[in-house]
């Protein structure tokens, strides 16, 4: 019985060498040390033995059993070693993966420079309606039905009376309407005209209004507004010129250009040989345009500007074609 116990150890260990896998495992346990398993069917033999020999086999007996069980568990326990090597292929000390992130469109990026500057000499950002009446539009700013200024704006109509909004001017009716002075706003925001699509135009742009109504508000003021404007927008030498101009809703008006930031104002393609580029159309608020929105005229007056957003993106970028901004093309995009 010594022999077979002895045999019977080999043999289990011999098998349990030839498997791998932890089903074959487990089924070679069971096979020999699982309760109707092979050891107990020879140690129910024990019974037949003289008694003298019974202790000595019954220790050898228990020895295997134990020499068996650590075997097998130690077969186990590498197993499972292994499928943990297995999973945790996390390594630490990889570098990270990047999550690309987006970023704010250029011209978006430009109105918030702009409003920023009007925003530290205490404007205010005020948003409007890009779907206008008429009224707000035209007829406020000084400009009735028949006006000959109707024809410099070619006008989007939704109908008879309501429009896409040519400018951001109808932003100071609707905030003179019910605000009472002092005032002073920028409304950034997209505007439309009937232009065909080329290097400087598209039927939809973006502009930035801008109006101050105070007592004794002078056209000193205005130019000391617009000159501390381009100075932070384009640096603190560029050189400002106001030019006469006009606007119905403004009186008296100018356009204000700044020295050519491509050739210095030697002349070149850009600022087409005149040294200088045209930034805003600006003004003193017409007394008509108090007059209909029922402000005083003998107390208050005021100046009014308003600028082309990706005008000023493209004298900032070197750019020569605005029809770039809204391709949407993500190799232009990402240079801003
Ligand atoms: N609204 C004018 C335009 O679109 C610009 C302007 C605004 C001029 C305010 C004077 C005052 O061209």
């Amino acid at each position: 019985m010594k022999d077979e116990l002895l045999e019977l150890r080999n043999r289990a260990l011999k098998e349990l060498k030839s498997v791998s896998e932890r089903p074959d495992i487990e089924k070679l346990k069971h096979q020999y040390l699982g309760r109707k398993g092979l050891l107990i069917l020879l140690l129910k033999r024990l019974a037949e033995l003289p008694k003298e020999e019974r202790p000595a086999i019954g220790k050898l007996a228990n020895q295997v059993k134990e020499d068996l069980i650590r075997k097998f568990q130690s077969a186990l326990d590498s197993l499972a070693k292994k499928d943990l090597e297995k999973v945790s292929v996390l390594d630490v000390t990889l570098p990270g993966r990047r999550i690309p992130s987006g970023h704010l469109h250029p011209i978006t990026q430009i109105t918030e420079e702009i409003c920023n500057i009007f925003v530290k000499l205490s404007f205010q950002v005020v948003q409007g309606p890009e779907v206008e009446l008429d009224y707000y539009n035209f007829e406020a700013l000084n400009m009735p039905k028949d006006h000959p200024a109707r024809d410099m704006q070619d006008t989007f109509y939704i109908s008879n009376n309501v429009v896409l909004r040519t400018h951001t001017s109808p932003m100071q009716i609707r905030i003179m309407e019910n605000t009472s002075p002092p005032v002073s706003i920028v409304a950034p925001g997209k505007a439309y005209r009937r232009d065909s699509p080329d290097i400087s135009h598209t039927p939809m742009f973006h502009q930035v209004e801008g109006l101050l109504v105070d007592k004794g508000v002078s056209f000193g003021d205005l130019k000391g507004t617009l000159t501390t404007f381009a100075h932070q927008m384009f640096g603190p030498g560029t050189d400002l010129r106001f030019r006469p101009s006009f606007f119905p809703f403004t009186e008296p008006s100018a356009e204000v250009d700044i020295r050519c930031v491509v050739c210095q104002g030697k002349g070149c393609r850009v600022c087409s040989h005149t040294g200088w580029l045209e930034i805003l159309g600006s003004g003193m608020v017409d007394p008509e345009v108090f007059r209909i929105v029922g402000y005083d005229l003998e107390s208050v007056s005021g100046f009014a500007f308003g600028m082309g957003v990706e005008r000023i993106a493209m004298l900032k970028s070197g750019l020569d074609d605005i029809r770039l901004f809204f391709e949407n093309d993500i190799r232009f995009l990402q240079q801003f």
